[in-house]
């Protein structure tokens, strides 16, 4: 099959087209018997191909026709052995990729600063992390990859690890050297796992990082719908077969995967992999100069900076997506919450991110010069109001918190039985609830770690200097969840 072909999308127009009559789910039957106002918004031809697993239409779950074809398209467009379609994102994916590889009580290296779905992973395996810190940039108030070195060291320690799990890019479009991790990890036959949420279309253009099948990893969870074009929440997962089983993969994948897996999601995952496939290399190359373009524009402005490749160079920071804007706006005297706000109310610009520095844009296949005008004009307006005020705030600083000892796995602090302590009075005790502060983006604590006087210390120091605390039961942080101990009975 050729990658101008979508097997998958083709199939389910020429079932549409044949107008069966549906004795099947689901039960709106092309919208017929959906509210009227709905219907009408989203159109008879979305509807029409919104199917069902019927015998004609394959199955995610045993996949042998279109979609079978569909994924091996996908393959050989990421340089996969295996490409799975997720239609639960890519939290879906990454929950499916740790299960693969680690079970209750066995080991996993991970980066301090992962996404929920990791910490979720964990609970649902009962594996034991071991935590590498990120690189924090204490100039921008981010956290960016981990190191090879620090790599190395986590395996010298722990040998016995099932599998290293590496942000590639990181939100920020930000890339460590990933070969070089693959490499170590693989001289102790520990298999490489990439969170590449941030990075579906690295693969399609040399100008971009390398992405996790391009570096040699094992297996990679990979957002479509984040910028790749397809509909929110459909992802894929990519397998290289060896030290990964795909059939294990696809067994892991189908428990946590809904039956009723949506046909919309599965062909604009089959749709997006053409493009990708076919022209993405033209269109990335057009968004990359549009995006270098309102860098350079938008750093002609005062005391705005949109940062560049000045910040590559160190061990963490080997190579990075110029489609990102990462727009540090503290020398304004805002924050980049403020600035969000701003945009919002007087431009009616939606931003992807804010921190305490920074607002993040994202500059993807779908922009042209109208919108990234919108963005740069805007920024120019907000610089010069900036200049006729008088009330500056200064930046507060981004500390990094030490990393807790780990007495219960997640997954036996999870299912603990809890009680509620005054927060003053907890140290010592295992915490029962995450907690983070946000920049950096790294928690304090997770379930099952023991609670230390320093990080106390560090959570009043985030909440005194107005960072927000995320994550426990009372954001106040006045009281703490922590595991039930029981004194012994005189
Ligand atoms: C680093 C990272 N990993 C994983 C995810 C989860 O992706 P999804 O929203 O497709 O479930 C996100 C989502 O923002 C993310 O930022």
């Amino acid at each position: 099959m050729s990658q101008n072909q979508t097997p998958l999308f083709s199939g389910l127009l020429e079932h549409a087209k044949k107008n069966p009559t549906q004795f099947h789910i689901p039960g709106h039957k092309k919208g017929a018997g959906m509210d009227p106002e709905f219907r009408q918004f989203i159109g008879d031809n979305a509807l029409s191909i919104d199917l069902i697993n019927i015998g004609p239409l394959d199955d995610l779950h045993s996949p042998k026709g279109m979609i079978k074809k569909a994924q091996e398209l996908a393959a050989e467009a990421f340089g996969a052995d295996h490409t799975f379609f997720s239609v639960q994102g890519t939290s879906g994916a990454i929950i499916a990729m740790v299960m693969a590889v680690c079970g209750p009580g066995e080991k996993i290296i991970v980066p301090r600063n992962v996404h929920k779905s990791i910490m979720s992973a964990i609970v649902f395996s009962g594996s034991i992390p071991v935590f590498i810190h990120p690189e924090i940039d204490r100039e921008l108030g981010i956290s960016h990859g981990i190191t090879p070195e620090s790599v190395e060291r986590a395996l010298q320690q722990h040998p016995d690890a099932k599998g290293v799990l590496v942000i590639n890019p990181t939100y920020f479009g930000i890339s460590g050297d990933l070969k070089k991790i693959v490499e170590i990890a693989h001289s102790y036959d520990v298999p490489v796992l990439v969170d590449e949420a941030h990075g579906v279309h690295i693969h399609f253009h040399d100008e971009l990082p390398l992405s996790a099948m391009q570096a040699g990893a094992d297996i990679a969870a990979t957002s479509v719908h984040k910028l790749g074009g397809s509909m929110t929440q459909s992802s894929i997962l990519n397998v290289r077969e060896g030290l990964v089983s795909a059939k294990h993969v696809q067994s892991i994948l189908s428990m946590l995967t809904t039956t009723s897996t949506s046909y919309l999601l599965l062909a604009s995952l089959d749709t997006a992999r053409k493009q990708l496939a076919t022209k993405g290399k033209e269109l990335i190359d057009r968004t990359i100069k549009l995006a270098q373009s309102t860098r350079k524009k938008i750093n002609e402005i005062d005391h705005i900076r949109c940062i560049g490749e000045e910040i590559l160079g160190s061990n963490a920071t080997f190579d990075y997506d110029p489609t990102k804007l990462i727009i540090s706006v503290k020398d304004l005297g805002l924050t980049g919450y403020d600035v969000e706000k701003w945009l919002r109310e007087k431009h009616n610009i939606e931003v992807e991110l804010s921190d305490l520095y920074n607002i993040l844009c994202i500059i993807t296949l779908g922009d042209t010069e109208v919108e990234t005008n919108l963005l740069v004009k805007a920024l120019k307006e907000l610089a010069e109001e900036c200049e006729h005020r008088s009330t500056k705030v200064e930046p507060v600083e981004v500390l990094l918190p030490e990393i807790p000892v780990l007495a219960l796995t997640p997954r036996d602090a999870f299912y603990a039985e809890t009680e509620v302590i005054p927060f003053d009075e907890s140290e010592g005790r295992i915490i029962a609830e995450f907690v983070m502060v946000y920049p950096p983006g790294i928690p304090i604590f997770i379930p099952g770690e023991i609670i230390t006087k320093e990080n106390l210390h560090y959570i009043k120091e985030n909440l005194e200097a107005g960072l927000p605390v995320q994550g426990p039961e009372d954001d106040e942080m006045k009281t703490i969840h922590v595991i039930k101990e029981y004194k012994a009975i005189k």
